[in-house]
């Protein structure tokens, strides 16, 4: 084995074969751990990677290279404003090159560079080989996600009676000036979902972050699908559909969210069955939930979903680990 390199590597700037090896490893990564029903295209998997998610900014990436060639990643997001303490992220190594320290190094580099007091890690296989590595290392088990999807056919699920005094909006893209400020109050009810022993304080939401989220997803191709459930004029419960252009046909089912003062009247699920009627262009349908969330799988399930993986989520102190 040649020497193995670890240095950052600016997305911005990195060659089309860097990128190229990059999807490649992702590609990978992320079909072992469950098999896709449509793969990512290259190109748009690109700009979907240049959108900064609202809270979470930009990812990171430092890379392995044996004689130049990237044999794996080190991937991290440092959020700037809120949960500064935090980097979250994950480590792949090509198959054939695993087990000489190379995820050790990644590892190692990768929180250098980041710096912060704390590190998770997300969407880890449970039970697999990536985890027990990580706890060897000194990470903990924080909480167990359950990867759910669902496909397209006819007919949709049943809408159901939208409950007395209680309304529905809908659009797609930017929300409507009038309904910004319950759009704003109903993602705040994301709030309270279990977390478990994760180390993530909840994000804040405002007019302007919003608005910036729209604009980022919007010059990155990603279309946003919302439908918001109010009470009066008040908001009662949201949620949220993106697709990007890495898979035009598969839609990702993102917060979903009833305020307590509405919860328990069917209303959770009447707005994730009136968002899949106004969807184009979509087969798939992929959404991921806290294992313990039994209410929201319980929905999911009625909807016609299927479990398709449990994946953990793994936390630790930096000062902790075994590096
Ligand atoms: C988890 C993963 C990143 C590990 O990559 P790797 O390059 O094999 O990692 P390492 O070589 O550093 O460690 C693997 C083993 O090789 C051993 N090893 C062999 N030669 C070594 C050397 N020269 N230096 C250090 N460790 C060495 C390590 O001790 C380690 O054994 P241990 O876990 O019992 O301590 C890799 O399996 C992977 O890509 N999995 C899929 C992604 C994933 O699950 N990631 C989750 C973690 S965030």
């Amino acid at each position: 084995m040649g020497e193995i390199d670890v240095e950052e590597l600016d997305l911005a700037s990195a060659t089309e074969a860097d990128l190229r090896a990059l999807f490649d490893l992702q590609v990978v990564w992320w079909t072992t751990a469950m098999p896709a029903r449509e793969l990512p295209d290259f190109n748009g998997w690109v700009q979907r990677l240049r959108v900064p998610d609202v809270h979470w900014g930009l990812p990171r990436f430092a890379v392995a290279r044996d004689n130049g060639l990237i044999i794996g990643y080190a991937s991290g997001y440092l959020p700037a404003t809120e949960n500064t303490h935090l980097v979250t992220g994950v480590v792949v190594v090509n198959e054939r090159w695993r087990g000489r320290g190379v995820g050790s190094s990644l590892l190692c580099f990768g929180l250098r560079l980041a710096n912060r007091e704390t590190a998770e890690a997300s969407w880890v296989p449970g039970g697999g080989a990536g985890e027990q590595w990580a706890l060897r290392r000194g990470f903990a088990v924080a909480n167990a996600l359950t990867l759910q999807d669902l496909v397209l056919t006819d007919p949709l699920p049943e809408v159901g009676e939208v409950p007395s005094g209680y309304r529905l909006a809908q659009w797609t893209g930017r929300a409507p000036d009038d309904l910004l400020d319950a759009y704003v109050d109903a993602l705040s009810a994301m709030n309270d979902q279990p977390l478990g022993d994760r180390s993530v304080n909840p994000f804040t939401y405002s007019r302007e972050r919003v608005r910036q989220e729209e604009d980022e997803l919007l010059a990155g191709g990603v279309d946003v699908w919302v439908v918001l459930a109010l009470h009066g004029d008040e908001a009662a419960g949201v949620t949220v559909m993106h697709r990007s252009l890495a898979r035009p046909s598969v839609g990702h089912q993102r917060h979903t969210g009833v305020l307590s003062a509405h919860r328990g009247k069917g209303l959770g699920r009447l707005i994730k069955a009136q968002l899949l009627r106004g969807l184009t262009g979509i087969e798939i349908v992929e959404t991921e939930t806290d294992s313990t969330n039994e209410h929201m799988r319980r929905i999911n399930h009625s909807l016609g979903y299927t479990d398709r993986l449990v994946t953990v989520d793994l936390s630790a102190r930096v000062a902790d680990l075994k590096l």
